[in-house]
């Protein structure tokens, strides 16, 4: 067994001591949602400096600590605070919590994250459902040796975001009265902002929204067998041809204003997955 696995494996090991029940659900909270923890019934609060071999995180606007508890009938696991290339970690490391997730048990993955916007029919504050990604990070946390206790060498993409969830999560928008955009995030480092020329660029090949995390993860969760769902917060929206500069204060503010709408359709769609959900 690798370094890395070996690790994995004591983190997870060390987290199932403390905890009473083992979480079904991940999510990984962007920028401005790491409050959705207040929604979840609390049941134990482990900071990352405590579990073995786990990252800390280095961005002033991220918690550092997974707070499992229960949302309705479901247990969870919220990440309160990402790891990003551009803080100097390696794909592995940004996706090291996704393999203590995979040993934990988790199936089901809720990521967001904070994003500024492509398309020019978005506004600062939409939701965009994330309907695919395009990885523009220039790695792939797969590379090296196949584990092949966590997953197959070739991990198919076709369906990296799960269709039925997010049909779910468009129910559930409409339910509350709070739109959803759908489009294609692209995952840059970072952590410089795009020139207009890249946001040109982006534009043509496709992409809704571009920021700097989830894809890496998603890579891993996927290669783990999990079901995904992926959600931006549109902070600010580039205009190439009026190039603004974006405020990083504005992007905080922004992104915390969006917060309770968020969580308030992922509580929605964490607390509908029954305990033992299909696939
Ligand atoms: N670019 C990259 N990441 C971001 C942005 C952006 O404009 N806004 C919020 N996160």
């Amino acid at each position: 067994m690798n370094a890395y696995v070996q690790k994995a494996l004591e983190s997870s090991n060390f987290i199932k001591k403390e905890i009473e029940t083992l979480p079904l659900v991940g999510l990984i909270t962007g920028t401005g949602l790491g409050d959705i923890a207040h929604a979840l019934n609390v049941e134990t609060i482990i900071e990352y400096r405590k579990i073995p071999h786990f990252p800390e995180t280095t961005v002033e606007s991220h918690h550092g600590r997974l707070i499992f508890g229960s949302l309705g009938t479901c247990r969870c696991l919220v990440m309160q605070g990402r790891f990003h290339l551009y803080e100097g970690y390696s794909p592995l490391e940004v996706t090291f919590p996704i393999r203590v997730m995979q040993e934990l048990g988790v199936t089901h993955l809720i990521l967001s994250n904070a994003a500024g916007g492509l398309n020019p029919g978005f506004q600062p504050g939409d939701i965009m459902l994330i309907s695919d990604h395009i990885n523009l990070t220039g790695s792939n946390p797969l590379i090296g040796p196949n584990e092949s206790r966590w997953g197959s060498r070739f991990p198919d993409m076709a369906r990296a975001y799960d269709g039925r969830w997010m049909e779910h999560a468009k129910k559930a928008g409409k339910k509350l009265g709070i739109p959803l955009q759908a489009g294609v995030y692209a995952g840059l480092k970072g952590p410089s902002l795009e020139t207009p020329a890249e946001v040109r660029f982006l534009r043509t090949i496709g992409a809704d929204a571009v920021g700097f995390s989830t894809v890496s993860e998603v890579i891993a969760a996927v290669h783990a067998g999990m079901t995904v769902i992926g959600f931006s917060t549109i902070t600010n929206v580039h205009d190439p041809d009026h190039p603004e500069p974006a405020s990083v204060s504005d992007i905080l503010d922004v992104a915390e204003a969006a917060a309770p709408n968020l969580s308030a359709i992922l509580e929605e769609i964490a607390a509908d997955l029954a305990p033992t959900p299909g696939k």
